[in-house]
């Protein structure tokens, strides 16, 4: 009867410990449940942040409940800002304080603006956080502005209805996209098809990759065009923005084209700024957060 007895609690003990684990990290009475992690490249550009808090707002009008977090993927970004004592989160730093938490769902939003290097190890380091013991039941990542033919046409549509008012049809309108050595962008010569079946004075260059200011330049003159507003391309208007574009160095794209003879008029607005830019976003954190289910 002894040994019988004890054979019982040994059974009941096993099953607990074998259990544990499993209830705690998927679904148990300590399961968070759903968090949004927004991923940005980041800016050292304080009065720039002003993007961030704009498109901040309205994923927490789209999603009240659920906690949102923030990281950013440029570590030099995060070093220098923590140099000014703000501390920032690489993504997987916030991955495993959510994982920690107990978050049993986790959407991971790409604020980047298309689906370049950053993007590419953003997602292969979120799927390695599903695969792990304890881990999140799922994640998911969602995708950045500019990631089908249909975001294109989209931020192309959106985007004319957003140009300087006071802008007349033989001014330019010159977007600065970021560019990349990933094959990626090439999403900047497809962003200026698109633009120039609506409006033929309409630019994107990039400030790294293709086309390039000398590209945009040369389009400008052969076309006669004797003014054009700067745009930043990218989610914030931070530190390129503020020097590549509309700079006063002499290697800056304003100085460049006010030498060609084109007058320049910067509009230092970042694409999240733009609320129904921001929404594209937010439409894409929608989808991931179905399939974060
Ligand atoms: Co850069």
């Amino acid at each position: 009867m002894k040994k019988w007895r004890s054979f019982v609690l040994v059974l009941a003990c096993w099953t607990l410990v074998a259990t544990a684990p499993t209830l705690a990290g998927h679904g148990g009475k300590d399961d968070k449940g759903p968090a949004i992690l927004l991923v940005t490249f980041g800016t050292t550009v304080p009065q720039a942040r002003a993007a961030f808090d704009a498109i901040e707002k309205r994923v927490k009008t789209a999603f009240p409940e659920v906690p949102v977090r923030w990281a950013y993927t440029s570590s030099v970004v995060r070093k220098k800002l923590a140099g000014q004592g703000v501390s920032l989160d690489s993504p997987e730093m916030a991955l495993a304080r959510l994982m920690d938490e107990g978050h049993s769902r986790i959407a991971v939003q790409s604020l980047h603006m298309m689906t370049g290097i950053e993007f590419h190890e953003l997602h292969v380091n979120a799927m390695k956080f599903g695969e792990m013991r304890g881990g999140p039941k799922k994640i998911a990542v969602g995708m950045p502005l500019l990631s089908s033919d249909a975001d294109l046409e989209l931020v192309a549509d959106t985007l004319m209805t957003l140009l300087p008012s006071e802008r007349k049809p033989e001014e330019a309108v010159v977007l600065m996209g970021h560019g990349s050595h990933h094959p990626s962008d090439a999403v900047f010569s497809a962003m200026m098809y698109k633009f120039q079946k609506r409006d033929p004075n309409v630019f994107v260059g990039t400030v790294e990759g293709h086309p390039d200011v000398e590209d945009i330049k040369g389009q400008l003159l052969a076309k006669g065009i004797k003014k054009a507003y700067l745009v930043p391309f990218m989610s914030v208007a931070g530190d390129h923005a503020t020097n590549d574009l509309a700079g006063d160095e002499p290697d800056s794209w304003k100085s460049l084209l006010t030498a060609a003879g084109v007058a320049c008029v910067p509009v230092l607005k970042g694409m999240a700024e733009y609320d129904a830019i921001a929404d594209i976003w937010v439409a894409h954190l929608k989808e991931t957060m179905n399939s974060a289910r």
